[in-house]
Parts: C-alpha cells; structure tokens; sequence
C-alpha cells in the first residue's frame, strides 16, 4: 500500500487511479530519479511520492497548473474559492461564461495563476473530467451539471509541499527524457492506442499518432539500452503487442474499467503493462 496522503487536484482522461495497485506491485526495489514524461492527472507520481522527480506533460495549461499549485498555492487557492462562490444560481450558464474567458486567456497565451484556477475548475465542472479542444485549440467540453466545489484546500497545500521537490517540464515526452540515466526509473503512460477509429485519443490538438507510438517504442529501447527500468501502459491493442514483442520484454495482461468512453457496452477492457526489468 502507498502512505500517499495526495490525491490528483484534476480528473485526467487514462487516469491511473484504477491500475495503481498492479503499477505499485512491479515497481524496481530501488532506483535513483523517476521520470514520468506523459503526467496528465499525475496520479502515480502522487501515489509513490518518488524524492527525485521529473514530470512532463505537452499539455501547457495543464503544466501551468502543477506550476502555478507548486509555486503559488495561496494565489491559486484565493482563486479557486473565488470562482467557487461567484457560481451563479444557473450553473451552467456560468460555466460557459468561465469556459469562453478560459480559452480567451488560452489564445492570448495568459499562462498564470488565474488561467490555473479556471483550469481546474472546468475540469470539476465539465462532462467527465475531459480535455478536448477544437482545432483551433478551444476547449469544447459541456458542462456535467455539478455545482460542486473545485479543491480541497489540504490537498492542494499538500501537492504544493511535493511539488516543490519535482522538476516540472512541458513539451514532448522524448526531449523530458533525454537525462534518464541508469538505474532511473521512468513510468510511461501516453495517450492510448486507438481501439477503434473513432476512440477518444487526441489529448491535445496535435493528438497522438501511431507515428508517435513507433516513437515511444524507440524511445523505450533506447531507455533499456542506457540501462533505465521501464514500465510502459496501454490498452492490449495488436499496434502495442507488435511494437514491443519479442524483444524481451514481460508484457502482463490486465483488466479495466473504461471511465471514458461514449459506448457503455465496452466499458470493460484490457490493458498491458510492460517491464524491460
Ligand atoms: C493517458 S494520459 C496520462 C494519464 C496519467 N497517467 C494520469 O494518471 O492521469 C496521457 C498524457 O500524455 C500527454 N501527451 C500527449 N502527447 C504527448 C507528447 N508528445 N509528449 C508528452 N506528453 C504528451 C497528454 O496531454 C496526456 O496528459
């Protein structure tokens, strides 16, 4: 069991919070850093609590968030509550308005304390804690009716506290990469193999493509070679068995949940976990 008395200030599509217990058992006895290059809710780096820590996202203003937590909670907090108590009595009327100043702050590239605050609570506030925008970069998810405050105010403190040890980057997961040595342990979550043509898989407006998964899977040889401990997730696609079989990998099969998915008969799936140790 984890002693993390953390838990994610955002739900994240592919949150991990399900597979922690499966993660948690195949982790090296002991490394030196942890890298986690595709953090998006950060719910193992929150779990394991690693001392020496790099996280990396391509999402910026959900960087900006870990950021703006890390460097100025009381600022982030102050603003949070703020938008918590102006909710007016037509909920979703109010989400919208906060949505439209969100992505107006998004265009100008206003990458700070009240942008972190608007991000979260949006998270709260929309349909199932997605993040999609359009392509020209606006985020377009409806509201999910809640009028629930957006943070826990310990928890933010407690993440602030952590962060303040933890490098944080943004931008693509193989340049946050690039100083993993031996004897680093580098957790890889990226954004799903598609299951079908029409899965939810593009995280950013750039997406994810099969490109990037050949990418990834170059990324994870070259990391075995330094001498790095590698656990990689994804679902249990032929895209994802091709890229990193026979290799000499251990690939364990897994069954999950699906949180995210329009079509509720397929809400129950597998996914890989895959160790070069
Ligand atoms: C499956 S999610 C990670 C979920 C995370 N493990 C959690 O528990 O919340 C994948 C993340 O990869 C990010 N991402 C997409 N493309 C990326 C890239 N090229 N480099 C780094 N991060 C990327 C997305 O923004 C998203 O947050």
């Amino acid at each position: 069991m984890s002693n993390s008395n953390i838990a994610p200030f955002i739900k994240w599509a592919g949150g991990k919070r399900q597979l922690l217990a499966q993660i948690r058992e195949r982790i090296p006895e002991s490394f030196n850093n942890y890298y986690e290059p595709f953090v998006g809710g950060g719910a193992v780096v929150f779990d394991l609590l690693p001392t020496s820590a790099v996280i990396n996202d391509i999402n910026k203003a959900l960087v900006n968030a870990y950021k703006q937590i890390c460097n100025a909670s009381d600022a982030f907090l102050k603003n949070l509550k703020e938008l918590d108590e102006a909710m007016w009595e037509d909920g979703k009327g109010y989400y919208y308005s906060l949505r439209e100043h969100y992505n107006d702050k998004l265009m100008r590239e206003e990458f700070d304390v009240e942008l972190a605050a608007l991000f979260v609570f949006i998270n709260k506030h929309c349909f199932n804690g997605l993040y999609r925008v359009n392509g020209k970069g606006l985020f377009n998810v409806p509201y999910n009716n809640s009028r629930k405050a957006s943070s826990d105010e310990k928890n933010i403190k407690a993440i602030s506290e952590y962060l303040k040890s933890v490098t944080i980057l943004e931008g693509d997961f193989q340049v946050a990469c690039q100083n993993a040595k031996k004897g680093d342990f580098v957790f890889i979550d990226s954004p799903y193999a598609p299951l079908n043509p029409t899965s939810f898989e593009s995280y950013t407006k750039e997406g994810f493509d099969i490109e990037s998964h050949k990418r990834l899977a170059d990324l994870y040889d070259e990391l075995t070679a330094r001498g790095c401990y590698c656990m990689l997730t994804n679902h249990n696609t032929e895209l994802i068995n091709e890229l990193y079989s026979n290799k000499g990998y251990k690939i364990d099969v897994v069954s999950v949940k699906r949180m995210i998915n329009s079509d509720a008969t397929n809400r129950v799936g597998e996914e890989v976990i895959i160790c070069n140790y």
